[in-house]
Order: C-alpha cells, then sequence, then structure tokens
C-alpha cells in the first residue's frame, strides 16, 4: 500500500478525509491534478468503513426516480430541497455503475458476492444485484455487500487510490484548520492550503494547496452514546465555521434505533436491512409495538422508530428493546447478515434463536457545511463532501442508505467542479509557517478527557432524541462554559489530536444547541416537548459566523 506518513507541502487538491466521500473525489480527479488525501488516523477509520446496510439506488424496473425522490423527500418531513434529491437520485444509477467498474463485490440475486461470482454485474447490466429493504422505502432499492457494504466499498476505493500515480495518502495526520486569504480588493475568501499535525513528527506543517476538499464525515461523537468511530468529532464542519463558511440544519443529529445493547459491545449498529427482511421490535415481554406507532411499522423512517423506542423504553423503565429475526430460516439469516451473526455471537446471543437486546444511538449528521451539488463552500475553492456537509438532500431526518449515495454524488460534482477551474486556480506563492513559540507541552491531559466525557454525556442528556428548551439552555450555558476553557487550554499548549478534536466537538455541541434553541417546532429528528406541532413553514436553520 502507497501510504506515506510525511507531508510534503504541495499539492492541487487536498483532501481531508479518507472515507467514500474522500476517495471517490480523489478517484475522480486524479487524471487532471495531484491529489493528497489525509486521514488523523488509520486510513480505514472513518463512518464509511463500518457501513452495513448498504446504497440506495434505483435500479429495479418496478422502481422508479420519482419514487426515490417522493421517499427521501417524505422522510425528510418538508425540508429537504427537492431540486437536490431529483439531482441525487438521478446520478444514483451512475454511481453504482461507478463503483461496480472500481471493483466493489457487491451481493448479487444467487447470494454469492459479485466478484468471486461467474454471474458478476458488469458496469452495463446491474440487473444480477441483490436488493435490500431499509426503512422510509417503498421499494427494494438498496445495493449492499451483505452486511458490510461500508468495508466492500472502502476496501475497492482505497485499492484503486493506492495504484494511482497521482494519488498520495497520508495516514495519522491531522487538519488543524483551513488557511484563508482575501485578494485585494475583493470580499471573498478563497482557501489556499492547511495546517496539519504530523502526528508521528508532532510539528504543524503548511500544506499549500489549489484546492481543499473537507471530507471529514459527521460529529455523532458529541453523544455519549454513537454508532460511531471515535474520529467523528465533526473538524471539517468547525474548520469550515472558523474560517468563515455557513453551516445549516445543525439541530438534525440522527438517532439509529438499534445499536447492540451490551456491556461489552462498542458501538456496534444492527443493520435496518433485518427489519426490512422481516426483523420485529419487541418489548422485553415480547409485546411488538410499533404497529402503534406507525403504519409503516418497523420500517417507518428513524425518527418514528427511534423516539417510539425511547418512549417505550421511558414507560416501561427498561434499559432496552429487542430486534427478533429468529423466524427467519437460519441460512438466510448467515448468508445476509454474517457479520452481525458473528458479532452478536461473540457476546453469546445466537440471533437465529435469540433476540437482540437495543437501544437507539446518535448515528449521523444531517446539518453540516452548506454546499451546493458540486461539494462548493461558501469561500472558494474550498470544498466540502459526504457527510460534513449539508447539500439539502436530507432534510429533518435521513433516509437510510442515501448517505454514502451522496457521498458518491457531490464527490462527482466536486472532482467536475475542480477540473473545471484547474488551469486557471494557482498556488500561492508563500505562506506563513505555523507559529508555536507562545505555547508549551500539553501538561494536563486529564483537563481534556474530563470535558470530552462532560460535552457527551449532557449532549445525550439535555440534547437528545425528546428536547425541551429548559435542557437546551442548561446544555448552552454549560457548553459556553466549557468552550472558553478549552479556547484557553488551546491558545496555551501545543496542539494535539487530542486537544484539536475536544476543540472541534465542543463548537459543533454549540452549534448544534445554538440550532435546536432556534427551532420552535417539532419535526423530523428534532423533536421538543415546548413546541410538540410542526410549523406550516419548512425553514432550514442557518447560521452564520462572526465576521
Ligand atoms: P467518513 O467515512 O466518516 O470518513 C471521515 C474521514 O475523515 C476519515 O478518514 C477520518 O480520519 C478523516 N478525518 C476527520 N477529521 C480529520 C482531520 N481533522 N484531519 C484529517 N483527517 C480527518 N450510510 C449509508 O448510506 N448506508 C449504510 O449502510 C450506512 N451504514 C452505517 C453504519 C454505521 C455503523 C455508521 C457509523 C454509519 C453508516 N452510514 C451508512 C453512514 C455513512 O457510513 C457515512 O455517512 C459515510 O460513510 C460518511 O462518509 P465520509 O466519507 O463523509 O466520512
Ligand atoms: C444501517 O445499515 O442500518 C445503516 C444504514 C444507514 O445509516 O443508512
Amino acid at each position: 500500500m502507497q501510504t506515506e506518513n510525511a507531508t510534503s507541502n504541495d499539492t492541487d487538491l487536498l483532501i481531508i478525509g479518507s472515507g467514500a466521500a474522500g476517495l471517490t473525489l480523489a478517484l475522480r480527479s486524479a487524471d487532471k491534478a495531484r491529489v493528497t488525501v489525509l486521514s488523523k488516523g488509520d486510513l480505514r477509520e472513518g463512518a464509511t468503513f463500518y457501513a452495513q446496510g448498504g446504497i440506495a439506488a434505483v435500479l429495479d424496473e418496478t422502481d422508479s426516480i420519482e419514487s426515490h425522490v417522493e421517499d427521501t423527500l417524505t422522510a425528510g418531513v418538508g425540508l429537504c430541497h427537492r431540486e437536490v434529491v431529483e439531482h441525487t437520485v438521478a446520478h444514483s444509477a451512475e454511481a453504482v455503475r461507478w463503483l461496480v467498474a472500481q471493483g466493489v463485490p457487491f451481493t448479487t440475486r444467487a447470494g454469492t458476492q459479485s466478484s468471486k461470482s461467474s454471474s458478476s454485474p458488469t458496469a452495463n447490466d446491474l440487473s444480477s444485484l441483490h436488493l435490500t429493504q431499509e426503512g422510509g422505502h417503498s421499494h427494494r432499492r438498496i445495493i449492499h455487500a451483505t452486511d458490510a457494504t461500508g468495508k466492500a466499498v472502502f476496501e475497492a476505493l482505497q485499492q484503486q487510490a493506492a495504484k494511482h500515480p497521482n494519488i498520495r495518502l497520508l495516514e495519522s495526520c491531522t487538519a488543524v484548520d483551513l488557511i484563508t486569504q482575501s485578494p485585494p480588493d475583493s470580499t471573498t475568501k478563497r482557501c489556499v492550503g492547511v495546517y496539519v499535525l504530523n502526528q508521528e513528527s508532532g510539528r504543524v506543517e503548511t500544506i499549500r494547496a489549489r484546492f481543499v476538499a473537507l471530507a471529514t464525515g459527521g460529529a455523532s461523537k458529541a453523544y455519549l452514546y454513537t454508532t460511531n468511530p471515535d474520529g467523528a468529532s465533526g473538524d471539517g464542519i468547525a474548520m469550515a465555521w472558523r474560517a468563515g463558511c455557513r453551516v445549516a440544519n445543525m439541530e438534525f443529529n440522527q438517532f439509529h434505533p438499534t445499536c447492540l445493547y451490551h456491556p461489552h459491545a462498542k458501538s456496534f449498529l444492527i443493520t435496518e436491512a433485518l427489519r426490512g427482511e422481516g426483523a420485529t421490535l419487541e418489548l422485553p415481554d415480547g409485546t411488538r409495538f410499533m404497529p402503534q406507532f406507525d403504519k409503516r411499522e418497523e420500517l417507518a423512517p428513524r425518527d418514528v422508530v427511534a423516539r417510539a423506542i425511547d418512549h417505550e423504553m421511558k414507560r416501561l423503565g427498561c434499559d432496552c428493546v429487542f430486534l427478533n429475526i429468529s423466524h427467519k430460516d437460519p441460512t438466510f439469516i448467515k448468508d445476509h447478515f454474517p457479520t452481525i451473526y458473528e458479532r452478536c455471537l461473540s457476546f453469546g446471543i445466537d440471533i437465529t434463536t435469540d433476540r437482540i437486546p437495543v437501544v437507539p444511538a446518535a448515528h449521523y449528521t444531517c446539518g453540516g457545511v452548506m454546499v451546493n451539488t458540486r461539494g462548493e463552500t461558501d469561500i472558494e475553492n474550498l470544498y466540502a463532501i459526504g457527510e460534513t456537509c449539508f447539500s439539502g438532500l436530507h432534510g429533518a431526518n435521513r433516509m437510510a442508505s442515501n448517505s454514502l449515495l451522496e457521498c458518491f454524488v457531490i464527490a462527482f460534482g466536486a472532482a467536475q467542479s475542480i477540473i473545471e477551474k484547474i488551469d486557471r486556480t494557482p498556488l500561492v506563492e508563500q505562506l506563513a509557517e505555523w507559529d508555536e513559540s507562545q505555547v508549551t507541552d500539553s501538561d494536563d491531559e486529564v483537563l481534556v478527557s474530563h470535558d470530552w466525557d462532560e460535552i457527551r454525556r449532557f449532549m445525550w442528556d439535555f440534547v437528545g432524541i425528546v428536547r425541551t428548551t429548559k435542557r437546551l439552555q442548561r446544555a448552552e450555558s454549560r457548553i459556553r462554559l466549557l468552550r472558553e476553557e478549552i479556547r484557553d487550554y488551546y491558545i496555551r499548549h501545543k496542539v494535539s489530536n487530542d486537544n484539536l478534536e475536544l476543540r472541534n466537538l465542543a463548537l459543533v455541541a454549540e452549534l448544534i444547541i445554538t440550532s435546536a434553541l432556534q427551532r420552535k417546532e417539532s419535526r423530523g429528528l428534532h423533536f421538543t416537548l415546548d413546541y410538540p406541532e410542526m410549523n406550516d413553514e419548512a425553514v432550514d436553520t442557518i447560521l452564520a459566523p462572526p465576521r
């Protein structure tokens, strides 16, 4: 694998993040640009690698673009931007064709993974792909690689990227902040580079780039219980905000209804595709409860299912509810859900016979850095793609498996934009080096870990599935105080991955709280007891950084 641990300083396109969005943009741009891709940890340590259910796409002849669009708009409860939904869905088959061409081994109708099968799909004929179902979708339209779609996508894209002569993949490099300039006589800013902490040397290096793309994933780590890997601290959203970009709809943090509830299972998701294949949600006594909450039952959109679970857990005072697929054929279960079968078995739960204890957990950041369908932000030459961005696709609640789709489609648009502009976008001549003359080594790491824990705890308790104005105000006063302390610590000490993540997480938590306080209604993922009704008009919550 062609990975390096040192940064050299110039590149045409610097992509911060090596998940589905970042690797797609790299591969789509690399024939025309020298590309550097950064990951703050191991290349695989984003949400992409852990994605289970699949990718939503219109491939079946009984399905239609209109139907996928309508389902997305319904799940988004009036806040999706219709033109963005239409654009994204219209490109879904193209995205799948491209992924097949990159070698992603999707599961076929014959039940095999495509690269191992004699009846492999080709980029021109996708009819042999198996389609599963998830919440909010009125058709089977989810392509997948058993229950480990993200791993299959990541591995194929990473292998292609590692082979490309114009792509450098750098691990253990944490972007600290964007470098922007305002050309004389202009009010617009442009992005010209990034300060990057090389974790091996401990030095902050300056990387000049003609274009920078934020592909840093989401911010669900702001919550105590989450399906996300540790790095989901909202770094891209925080960097973009500090640089001057607007963010939108940060109050819509999605809670996935079914995360495994077990003392030793950290953040393990139980895919919605189980419910798509007939699994039922049950109370401890075995009663099904979803039919009382929604006519779509277990396949209602996530906000509805997560709220129903939360309601039942509070009503009965129980620690979890149960997901039951044991009525299905054991071979079917093991073939379709091998990862979940094995993982649950390692905790003593045989899903072919036992019910799975589950609880909701923070899963996805629907808001983010405002972009158009080409990933272009408020700052010239700065792009945001994937979960970091707010394109308008998801509205008040993302529909299952539309996230990976957005990663590919917006990255395609960003690549096109960059390729069009590259010949007229020079590197800037010189950039200031990072100044460490006034700081000392970090001397009290317990402050960082304490603040990290405190934020995640009160975000869970006060800014969770059911909110009130009083709880949000309490969270607001806590976060303001903490941000002061964190700022003070940050300016006195050398940067480390931990204190950078804490600084970003605290900022993003404040953006979530501020947005939640501004929305005086209940809609989709934002439910508050003080404003339980939905307003007639659906309006995005747009926050702009102080100038
Ligand atoms: P990520 O894949 O999260 O990658 C982020 C990258 O940014 C990482 O490489 C990280 O190291 C890097 N990074 C972050 N900050 C910095 C920094 N400061 N400096 C340098 N690098 C940085 N969606 C679906 O559509 N279908 C699914 O089946 C599905 N299943 C899911 C299952 C789980 C368990 C989870 C957690 C999510 C799932 N999602 C699913 C959501 C989807 O996986 C994510 O939204 C998507 O993968 C995000 O991709 P991304 O490229 O934007 O970011
Ligand atoms: C899942 O597999 O349930 C997650 C799908 C998603 O987040 O879109």
